[in-house]
Order: C-alpha cells, then structure tokens, then sequence
C-alpha cells in the first residue's frame, strides 16, 4: 500500500474543484453519462476509472468545458464548467498526445505559450514559463530535441508541460500513463504526485487500469456512464472486503448488477 501525502491544505471556504450534480450527458442517441453527482476535492489527485467506453472522458470533456449537451450542475473551481474564467485556471491533457512532431520540445512549448501570453510585451514571461515547465517534467536535457524523436514517455511529458504552462490550479489528464512501460508509469505517477504536494493543485486523471487506482487520494469508480464509488482507496478495500481495488471494482459491478435484476423482478 503507497502513502501519498496531499498538498498545502485548502481553506474549507473554497470550493471544491468540482461538483456535479445531476450531471447527464448526452452523445448523439445515447445517455452517456447518467445523473453523476459527486465532488472532486483540492489539492488531491482523484483516479477516474472504469473500462473502456464507460464514460471517462466525456466527463472529462464537460468538466474543461468542450463536450457539447451537458445537463444538471457542474461546476469547477467555483465557477459553471467552461466559464471563460476558467480557461487560464485548468490544464487539460487529451488522450492522444498533442504535440507537433516536427518541433522541438521547446519549440512545442514556445508555440502554446504564444497562445497563452501573446504579444511581444510578453516574450520574456514566456520564455521563463516555458523553461520551468520543461523542468517540471524533466525534459531539461532534450529542449532541443524533436518531439517525433522522443519516446512516448517523453512525448506525454511534452504534453503534461504544454498543460502546465499556465500554472493551472486543476489538471484533467486523460489516460496519461496508457502503454507506457512500469517504470515510466512509475515516474510519471511520482511527478503527479509532487504537482499536487508543491503547489497544491488539484488532479483528475483517468485510466483504465484498475491498478494505478491504489496511487490516487481518492476515487470514482464508473461503470456504463455511472459512477459506482467516490471514496479513498482503502475505505473502497474496507467497504467491499476485498484486497485491490480492482476486485472491490468487481465486487461493486456485481452488487449493481445484482440490484439491477432485483428491480426487474419487482416492476
Ligand atoms: N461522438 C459520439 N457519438 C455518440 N456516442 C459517442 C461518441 N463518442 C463517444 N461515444 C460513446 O460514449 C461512450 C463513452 O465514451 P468515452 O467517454 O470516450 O469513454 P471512455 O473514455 O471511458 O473510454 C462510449 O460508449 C462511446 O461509444
Ligand atoms: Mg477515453
């Protein structure tokens, strides 16, 4: 069992980093999220997990404010998702790395900053913005390298720096770690880590696989757009008796399952 400490603690006056309530989403002729309500709190790195197609980055979408026919309440640091406010204030990763292959990391890099802090006034901010943000994922040593050269580990951490130009209070990274090697995972995971202990920001980061859950503060289990548990790791373990998350998750699956067909039976 890994223990993480979370970052500097947040006053209890500010709000969550999300709260949804009633939130339902839909995708061309299907509910793809249904009725979610839960709350994602500071400072924390919270897993989003479930199989393939359950739903994770749909909510991810309506969380940054990109997913079109989002119903219910969502806020994100106090403001309703996609707020213009926010824009600054989130970094938010795809699932497929976004990063120009015929450009240097910090070339990459230059070009995002530009978006953020245009204008020539601010040249010099960029370049310091873009230069912390190469160390903070450790990619000092290949600035200057192209990004079509790099491994995909070094390529998601091309992408990571690209979200954490703007020193974003809340992180959505969506599947960062997939097909990545144990110790890339690993690496990657410790960086996540010191992101929220050193300046306190706020993680949602999703994954499909059930064991990077037991390297989360906290959880939402989602299964077919619902979301089965909001809790740590080890009350999920508690809770459900069992030794991994993974089979707490297999435990839960079959109790919805189970409940599901006890309403068949009564209607
Ligand atoms: N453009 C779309 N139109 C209709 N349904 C979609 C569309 N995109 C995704 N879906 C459906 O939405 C569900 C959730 O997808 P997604 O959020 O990508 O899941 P995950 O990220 O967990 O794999 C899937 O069942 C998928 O088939
Ligand atoms: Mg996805």
């Amino acid at each position: 069992m890994m223990n993480y400490s979370s970052g500097p603690s947040h006053p209890p006056s500010d709000p969550p980093a999300i709260r949804a309530q009633d939130l339902t989403v839909v995708r061309g002729p299907r509910t793809v999220l249904r009725s979610l309500d839960f709350t994602v709190p500071r400072g924390q790195i919270t897993g989003l997990l479930g199989p393939s197609g359950c739903g994770k980055s749909t909510l991810m979408r309506a969380v940054v404010g990109t997913q079109a026919k989002v119903t219910g309440t969502l806020d994100v640091l106090g403001r309703p998702a996609g707020h213009p406010a926010l824009r600054t204030r989130i970094g938010y990763v795809t699932q497929a790395p976004s990063v120009y292959d015929d450009l240097t990391v910090r070339q990459n890099l230059d070009y995002f900053a530009a978006i953020l802090h245009p204008g020539r006034a601010a040249a010099e901010l960029r370049h310091e913005t873009v230069s912390r943000a190469i160390d903070d994922v450790d990619l000092t040593t290949h600035a200057d390298a192209l990004a079509g050269n790099l491994s995909g580990g070094q390529r998601s951490r091309v992408s990571l720096a690209v979200a954490l130009l703007g020193t974003p209070e809340l992180l959505v990274l969506d599947e960062p770690t997939v097909g990545l090697d144990p110790v890339l995972r690993r690496d990657l995971w410790q960086l996540f880590h010191d992101i929220a202990a050193q300046r306190g920001a706020t993680l949602l980061i999703s994954s499909h696989v059930m064991d990077e859950a037991e390297r989360c503060h906290r959880l939402l289990l989602m299964r077919a757009g619902e979301i089965l548990a909001d809790d740590t790791p080890d009350a999920l373990r508690d809770r459900t008796g069992s030794d991994t998350v993974e089979a707490a998750f297999l435990h839960l699956v079959d109790a919805a399952i189970a409940a599901g067909r006890a309403k068949e039976t009564t209607r």
